[in-house]
C-alpha cells in the first residue's frame, strides 16, 4: 500500500516504532480475553497509549440491540479519558483473524479526535502487524474545525486533538 501511509509491518518492527507496543499488545490480549461478543464470537481487545504515558485496555461489548455495541477501540479511549486523560498517542487492537483487521469506521472517527498523528497498529493472530496513522486511515474527516465554522452559531470549542478543550 505503498503512498497510503498504511503500513504492513511485523511485531519487531512495531516494537522498535513504538517502544510501549509489547506491554499495549500484552493489555490488548488480556481485554480481548475478556470480551463480551455472545452474538458475533468476534473477540478484541485494544489498549491506547495516552498523554501520561499510561495505558488504557478496551474491549468489544455487543448488546442484544446490536447497534448498541461497543468496540474494543472505543472503550479504551473512553477509559482513558474516564482517568483523566486529555491526549491519545497510540492505540493498538487484536482480533482473532490471521492477519490483522482495521478498525472500524465509527472507532476512526473517534481516535480521529485526538489528531491525526494518533498511532495505530492493528494486530491479527500472526506476526503481521497493520501500521498507520489515524489521519491516513481517515483522511478528509469531519472534525472540530467543521463545527466551528458553522454559520448556524453554537459549534464546537475545539476537540483535544486540536489543542482546545
Ligand atoms: N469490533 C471491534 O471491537 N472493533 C473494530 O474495530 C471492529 C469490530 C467488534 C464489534 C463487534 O462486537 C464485533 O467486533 C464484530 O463486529
Amino acid at each position: 500500500m505503498s503512498g497510503s501511509g498504511i503500513e504492513r509491518i511485523d511485531r519487531a518492527e512495531a516494537a522498535a516504532r513504538l517502544p510501549e507496543f509489547p506491554e499495549l499488545l500484552e493489555m490488548a490480549e488480556l481485554a480481548a480475553s475478556r470480551a463480551y461478543a455472545p452474538y458475533s464470537g468476534f473477540r478484541v481487545g485494544a489498549a491506547v497509549l495516552a498523554g501520561s504515558g499510561r495505558s488504557y485496555p478496551g474491549a468489544n461489548v455487543e448488546s442484544a440491540s446490536y447497534g448498541a455495541t461497543i468496540c474494543a477501540e472505543r472503550g479504551a479511549v473512553a477509559a482513558a479519558v474516564a482517568a483523566g486523560e486529555t491526549q491519545i498517542r497510540a492505540c493498538v487492537v487484536i482480533t482473532p483473524t490471521p492477519e490483522p483487521s482495521s478498525p472500524c469506521g465509527i472507532c476512526r472517527q473517534l481516535l480521529a479526535e485526538f489528531g491525526p498523528d494518533v498511532a495505530v497498529f492493528a494486530v491479527g493472530q500472526g506476526d503481521g502487524v497493520m501500521a498507520a496513522r489515524i489521519g491516513d486511515l481517515l483522511p478528509a474527516s469531519f472534525g472540530a474545525t467543521d463545527l466551528r465554522a458553522s454559520t448556524a452559531g453554537g459549534g464546537a470549542s475545539g476537540g483535544a486533538g486540536e489543542g482546545g478543550r
